[in-house]
């Protein structure tokens, strides 16, 4: 069923600024898509809008709908959401806090009483390849571990569709390709949406299906990567650069 965005407005709470803007959208499932756009442009905020972060713990002016698999995310608690959409922050040094790895990737899926939490904590750890690590401290781990296992958390929920934010920004180009690497297997082989946030248009180029270019908290171009990146015009206008190899 997908994810349905219809016309969209959010403006954060104390201020008077549309963040977004009428954003119609559809995402099915199965996708991968590359979410590109100026700084400040509201990628971050569409990513807080399509699991139910926006508006149902950050608030502000909302209008309009977003529906995961036909459900408003207004009308459904962010528990049940995040069963169905996980999201992977910028930053992984705020989200890890426990004391071991497996209690960080069992943390979510207690929350949330899932069953199978041993099973579950131990297949996300293969699936991002930090096997053996379950009793190492989160804070010890390299970057680009510290990433991987912010994914094992979602990976963990077994949600259909991963949101990340600029997941490898501060990754060198070995753990980066680890990462897109695994985002690839996961929409390939497990069949998961995947929807990225990326300044790094190569990197898109390379894995992403669908790019979605916004600019001033408006779609301003959707399609196929290479509908998307032959616009060269309007690449660079936004100062987004045009991959490797595309002209
Ligand atoms: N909590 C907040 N309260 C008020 N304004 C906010 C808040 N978070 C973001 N904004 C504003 O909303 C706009 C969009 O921000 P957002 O973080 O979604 O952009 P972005 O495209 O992700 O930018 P970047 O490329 O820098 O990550 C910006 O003008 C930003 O200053
Ligand atoms: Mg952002």
């Amino acid at each position: 069923m997908g994810i349905t965005v219809k016309n969209l407005c959010f403006t954060y709470h104390g201020s008077s600024k549309k963040v977004l803007d009428g954003v119609n959208l559809k995402i099915e499932d199965g996708d991968f898509i590359g979410v590109v756009g100026p700084t400040g442009s509201g990628k971050t905020t569409l990513l807080y809008c399509l699991n139910g972060l926006i508006p149902n713990s950050i608030k502000g002016k909302f209008y309009g709908e977003v529906l995961v698999d036909g459900v408003p995310t207004t009308s459904c608690k962010v528990s049940a959401l995040a069963k169905k959409v996980g999201i992977v922050f910028q930053d992984p040094d705020w989200q890890l806090f426990s004391v071991t790895v497996k209690d960080e990737v069992a943390f979510g899926l207690k929350n949330l009483r899932m069953n199978r939490v041993e099973e579950r904590v131990r297949e996300a750890l293969k699936t991002v390849g930090l096997e053996g690590f379950e009793d190492a401290e989160p804070y010890r781990l390299s970057q680009g571990q510290k990433q991987m296992l912010c994914i094992a958390c979602v990976v963990a929920m077994q949600p259909k569709t991963i949101l990340l934010d600029e997941p490898t920004s501060n990754l060198d180009y070995k753990n980066t390709k680890n990462v897109y690497g695994l985002l690839r297997r996961l929409n390939r082989e497990e069949g998961k949406t995947i929807v990225v946030v990326e300044h790094d248009t190569d990197l898109l180029a390379e894995y992403a299906e669908k790019i979605l270019v916004i600019n001033d908290g408006k779609i301003v171009k959707n399609g196929s990567k290479e509908e998307v990146f032959s616009d060269c015009r309007l690449l660079e206008n936004l100062g987004i650069k045009i991959p490797r190899g595309w002209f």
